[in-house]
């Protein structure tokens, strides 16, 4: 049977961790986390999100040196300090899930291309939660070429089928996690009518 109460207590804890390094998943707790992402709300059943699996130092490096390449020679490049510290959040990474949104375009007309998105950010939502309950630190960042066309195509997300929603990065939390308080959620709420 369930525990609910545990189950509401964990999800209640869940905070971003940037900072990780290996162990990164198991094969089976990345099977759970995908699987996780599939049961993300999804108007239509069109299934929008689209994951690029990065894993292992050498995939890691390759993934994060392209990023860096692009970011530098962008009209916003990194200062030394910055480029720095980037690196050594994240070739520390054992496991990076980018993920876009493949618009679907013959739906556009019933299914508002915002839906899509919408429904990515659920599955990339599904995948931070499933990473907390399983024990890893997760980090949802559109940071260093995120925003770069070229950056897009290198990894297979052509911007004119695609919206790149950023990468998720998983593994095991390098100092414990710091648990923040929350805003009251009242702040954010009114009984209507
Ligand atoms: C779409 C999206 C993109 C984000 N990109 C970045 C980023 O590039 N850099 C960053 O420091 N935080 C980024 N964040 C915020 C962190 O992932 C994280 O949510 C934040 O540090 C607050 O932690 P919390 O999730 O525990 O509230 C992003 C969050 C979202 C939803």
């Amino acid at each position: 049977m369930v525990d609910s109460a545990a189950a509401i207590d964990l999800l209640l804890k869940r905070n971003s961790m940037k900072l990780v390094h290996g162990p990164g998943p198991s094969d089976e707790d990345l099977d759970k986390i995908l699987r996780a992402a599939m049961t993300a709300p999804d108007h239509g059943a069109i299934r929008p999100w689209r994951f690029k699996i990065i894993r292992g130092q050498e995939a890691i490096k390759e993934f994060a040196d392209l990023s860096y390449k692009f970011r530098q020679a962008s009209d916003s490049p990194f200062d030394e300090e910055k480029l720095k510290s980037s690196k050594a959040w994240l070739y520390e990474v054992p496991l990076i899930i980018a993920v876009a949104t493949q618009v679907n375009h013959q739906v556009t007309h019933k299914i508002d291309e915002v839906e899509q998105y919408l429904a990515t950010g659920a599955a990339m939502t599904q995948i931070l939660n499933a990473s907390h309950f399983l024990g890893y630190g997760a980090f949802w960042s559109t940071g260093i070429a995120t925003y770069i066309e070229e950056f897009q195509e290198a990894l297979g997300f052509d911007p004119l089928d695609y919206r790149f929603q950023g990468f998720i990065a998983i593994g095991t939390p390098r100092v414990p996690t710091p648990q923040k308080d929350r805003p009251d959620y009242q702040e954010f709420s009114q009984v209507w009518p």
